[in-house]
């Protein structure tokens, strides 16, 4: 049995990538393994106007979402290493940017396209791609935020053939080797020990 330790002095943990990247399910198995609080940017902008993110959108439209979403973002004050899930268009606002940097550090979750859009494309809490052709409003949206992604992340990983675990797994490597660069001396970035046992779940 593998274990994580814990240590509160580190850096959290942002999780960007487009619809159907796993951002939510990844972030779950990240705090299964780091226990760590889970933050989730979606959720807080759903709690704020009491309703779900579809009816966000259909109520209030999307202008009104990426306000209160970027807002949300700027207020948000982690004092604990956290790992923090966003929506795939976080990276739209300039303003956001800023704010992602200074939560953690940014882990794009990636994949390739199709593959994204098939998952993406399960259930139907996906306001964005409710129009007439939500493969293309997809590859649109897709191309257009790419860039942005990828100037924000510190790390990507590709998720196209991995498990949510197996990214967790890949992504916890990844923090913990940058943060040892970075000086970091914490939970997510040091090695597995027996210190503290935390269970993983595989
Ligand atoms: C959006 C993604 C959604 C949610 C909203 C807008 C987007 O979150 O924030 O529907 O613009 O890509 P997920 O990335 O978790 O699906």
């Amino acid at each position: 049995m593998r274990y994580w330790p814990v240590n509160q002095s580190g850096k959290s943990i942002v999780l960007i990538g487009m619809m159907g990247a796993g951002k939510s399910c990844v972030g779950r198995c990240l705090q299964r393994r780091t226990k760590l609080a889970l933050v989730d940017t979606d959720e807080i902008v759903a709690s704020k106007f009491g309703i779900s993110i579809p009816e966000i959108f259909s109520k209030y439209g999307e202008a009104n979402f990426r306000e209160a979403e970027t807002e949300v973002l700027r207020e948000l004050t982690i004092s604990k290493q956290a790992i923090i899930v966003t929506g795939g268009g976080i990276v739209l606002r300039e303003e956001n940017l800023g704010s992602l940097k200074r939560l953690g550090i940014v882990v794009w979750l990636d994949g390739n396209e199709g593959t994204l859009f098939q998952r993406a494309s399960r259930g139907a809490n996906r306001p964005l791609l409710k129009g007439d052709d939500p493969r293309k409003a997809f590859s649109q949206m897709l191309q257009a935020r790419l860039p942005l992604y990828a100037k924000m992340a510190n790390i990507r990983i590709d998720t196209s053939v991995l498990t949510d675990e197996e990214v967790a797994v890949a992504l916890l490597s990844k923090v913990r080797r940058l943060g040892r660069n970075w000086g970091a001396r914490s939970s997510a970035f040091a090695k597995p020990t027996a210190d503290k046992p935390i269970p993983a779940t595989r």
